[in-house]
């Protein structure tokens, strides 16, 4: 049981829970839900005692395992290390042994300190973790050869494997995910849906995919107006009780509002008159109805205008001959002709490991180890949004000096314009970038892609981390951007702006369609794979 008392959290000035209550139980499946940016990440840390609370006591079993939203925390470990780490009591007292035998003499107190660890060692079964290790490696997909691979040379659905690996391995009573789903293709999700409805302990899980809650969870945990509100049920259960409740909220936060006005309005009329102790009396009042800010809640949708300006490329974009790619004995494309004319918009759609992203490096020629010829058009103007955007945003900045530094010369009311509309409004734009939630680091990003105007987009998975607001209102952006597209996703909805397609229905195997994604499934369905088969 993890159970959450009187907790209240803020950030400079800015309140996410005020006194929050709330219970986890084991046997039971819980979403933790709401926009980017709510808290959910910060909750989870407040959970697992990675981030202190304002006020408010978490309890909760000793070995609970939390897979971070960060994938790249493990990045310089190899897939061995990275799961033994999720047992942190053994972890650390491998390490500490084996610092001190690669000493050249033990002194006294380190011999004894070595029996200790010794003790600590025997009773975490350090002895048979290796085969344990490899056991729930092998459970999940990942063979031997991967063992001492470094964390980021895994691909990203490989990635997540490893680390829900690590989060098993310590035998966890609770388990915290955080967006588990991201860079997993429909397939990899499917898997994580059957395993998670296995595991019988305490489950809350962070996620922003409606169908995959809709799959896991009995429970979910929303937060909304600086509170956690449990629903019972999966996420459309939630939808439909939240709409009543919010329905008496809203009422309640317009009541206060229009009382805090009229209250107002008697104390600015009267404050210099003879009516002092009844002004006095009201300005109590108003301070006693808002503590600090009137709760609202925080479902908004960014606005996202992607444009070419007033450069745009020529008629054609880019053409690739003979594009031939292999990682040692594995086929990743053979051959790929193809050319993509001026306000193309090409989805890439596809498994893990597929070759998705490999593919659109190739395009940028990042490894240049790549046969055959990219040739990019005529005053083509190249934005690429990566698995690693987050990278980019240079740290120890604000988020408007990082914006503005990237085009100074389009002027400030421009770029807190796009910050405004990208819900970056005010305070908001002199936050850290060191501390931005993995949605808003996303929008971010994005705003750098609408403020340099290219001609030429290249996104890769970008509704990973996205609320359910922000993928639709990114699916209008491709679909009214008068640039050239190339996009990689999952999400069956956001390829439905796409005009062409390239899809991976098997690894080595790129298909090019001229047409819709729903006419490219109709045909791959009733022609490609009747006439291959
Ligand atoms: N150290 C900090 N200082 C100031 N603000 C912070 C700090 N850490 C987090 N925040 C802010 O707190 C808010 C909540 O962040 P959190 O990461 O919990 O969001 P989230 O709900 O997980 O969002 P997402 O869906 O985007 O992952 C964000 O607006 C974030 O910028
Ligand atoms: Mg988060």
């Amino acid at each position: 049981m993890i159970t959450v008392s009187d907790i209240t959290k803020g950030y400079g000035g800015r309140t996410l829970f005020d006194s929050v209550n709330v219970a986890f139980s084991p046997g039971h499946k819980y979403g933790l839900t709401g926009p980017n940016g709510a808290g959910k990440s910060t909750m989870m840390k407040i959970l697992i005692g990675a981030e202190e609370s304002d006020r408010g006591i978490v309890s909760r079993p000793e070995r609970t395992a939390w897979l971070r939203q960060d994938h790249f925390a493990f990045d310089a470990h190899t897939v061995m290390d990275t799961v033994m780490m999720g047992n942190a009591r053994l972890w650390d007292a491998i390490q500490r042994k084996e610092a001190i035998y690669a000493k050249e003499d033990i002194s006294d107190e380190e011999g004894e300190l070595l029996g200790e660890l010794e003790c600590v060692v025997a009773e975490e079964d350090g002895y048979t973790a290796d085969a344990e290790a490899a056991t729930l490696l092998a459970g999940l997909g990942i063979g031997e050869e991967h063992h001492f691979t470094l964390m980021s040379e895994m691909q990203g659905g490989m990635k997540v494997r490893v680390l829900l690996a690590q989060s098993l391995f310590g035998k966890p009573d609770a388990m915290l995910l955080d967006e588990p789903t991201n860079h997993l293709d429909l397939e990899s999700i499917q898997w994580l849906e059957d395993f998670l409805t296995r595991y019988d302990g305490v489950l809350v899980v962070i996620s922003h995919d409606r169908r995959f809650l809709n799959a896991v969870c009995d429970y979910i945990a929303d937060i909304d107006f600086q509170a956690i509100i449990l629903y019972p049920g999966n996420y459309d259960d939630m939808v439909r009780q939240k709409a009543q409740v919010r329905g008496r909220i809203d009422r309640e936060v317009s009541e206060k509002s229009k009382k805090i006005a009229q209250l107002q309005e008697f104390v600015q009329r009267f404050k210099a008159g003879s009516r002092a102790s009844q002004v006095r009396s009201r300005a109590k009042q108003i301070e006693r109805l808002r503590p600090d800010e009137i709760k609202r809640s925080n479902i908004v949708r960014p606005f996202i205008r992607f444009t070419a300006g007033d450069r745009p490329s020529g008629r054609d974009v880019l053409e690739v001959r003979d594009l031939s790619h292999a990682y040692e004995d594995l086929e990743i494309f053979k051959g790929l002709n193809t050319m993509i004319h001026r306000g193309d918009k090409v989805a890439i759609l596809g498994r893990n490991a597929v070759g998705k992203t490999t593919l659109v490096k190739a395009l940028l020629d990042e490894q240049n180890e790549i046969d055959g010829t990219v040739k990019w058009g005529h005053n083509t103007r190249i934005g690429y949004f990566g698995h690693d955007h987050r990278e980019e945003i240079t740290k120890d900045m604000t988020v408007y000096t990082w914006l503005f530094a990237q085009r100074p010369e389009v002027g400030e009311q421009n770029v807190r314009a796009i910050l405004g509309r990208m819900l970056f409004s005010g305070a908001d734009g002199q936050k850290s970038t060191n501390v931005l939630s993995g949605g808003e680091a996303a929008r971010l990003k994005m705003c750098e892609l609408i403020l340099m105007e290219y001609n030429v987009l290249l996104l890769d998975e970008p509704t990973d981390h996205l609320d359910l607001e922000s993928i639709s209102a990114l699916r209008d952006a491709i679909e009214a951007y008068d640039g050239t597209i190339f996009y990689v996703t999952h999400d069956r909805d956001l390829a439905t702006a796409a005009t062409r397609i390239l899809s991976y229905p098997r690894p080595g195997e790129l298909l090019e369609y001229d047409g819709t994604v729903d006419e490219y499934l109709d045909w791959y369905e009733n022609h490609y794979v009747k006439v291959s088969a």
